[in-house]
């Protein structure tokens, strides 16, 4: 048959199937949500909500909050790390986060240190949308060479 004469290739569209670590990270992402509700962003205005699964399973979820001297204000991820650890847990098994005006939102870069300095390589780190959780990154994809010594401490 020649080419020409090829029927074309029809593209079916299909709902792509929840990733298992995104329907189990359901809960995680609803308490990112909630969180987020509860931001104090009145200079950005840039509401942001994280959520983390620390390895007892508990869910410890916070807010940015924005103070009017601008670099004293701090981010989601920071609020829910110092409600884990206040909790007494020190390790994140798995963290949410969702910002209202952005599809994807992926952990600044002293978040993320942040992030790593609880977490382990393959520590999971869901970027949430309005719907759920839309992309899940591994913590040593998401800040790859992160900084660490054994020469402090
Ligand atoms: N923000 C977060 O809460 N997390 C991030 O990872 C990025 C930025 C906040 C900080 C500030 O309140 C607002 O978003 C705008 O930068």
């Amino acid at each position: 048959m020649p080419a020409s004469s090829a029927r074309p290739c029809r593209r079916v569209p299909v709902a792509s199937p929840m990733s298992r670590s995104a329907e189990m990270a359901q809960d995680l992402f609803e308490a990112a949500r909630e969180a987020m509700a509860k931001c104090h962003a009145p200079y950005s205005k840039f509401p942001v909500g994280a959520a983390i699964r620390a390895d007892d399973g508990s869910i410890h979820a916070g807010a940015n909050i924005e103070v009017i001297s601008f670099p004293e204000g701090w981010c989601a991820e920071t609020t829910a790390i110092s409600h884990m650890v206040m909790a007494g847990q020190a390790r994140i098994r798995e963290v949410a986060v969702i910002a209202e005006k952005l599809d994807l939102c992926t952990p600044c870069g002293g978040c993320r240190q942040r992030l790593a300095e609880f977490s382990a390589p393959d520590t999971l780190v869901h970027l949430c949308d309005a719907e759920g959780v839309k992309k899940t990154l591994r913590m040593d994809e998401l800040l790859p060479y992160a900084f660490e010594t054994e020469v402090i401490g």
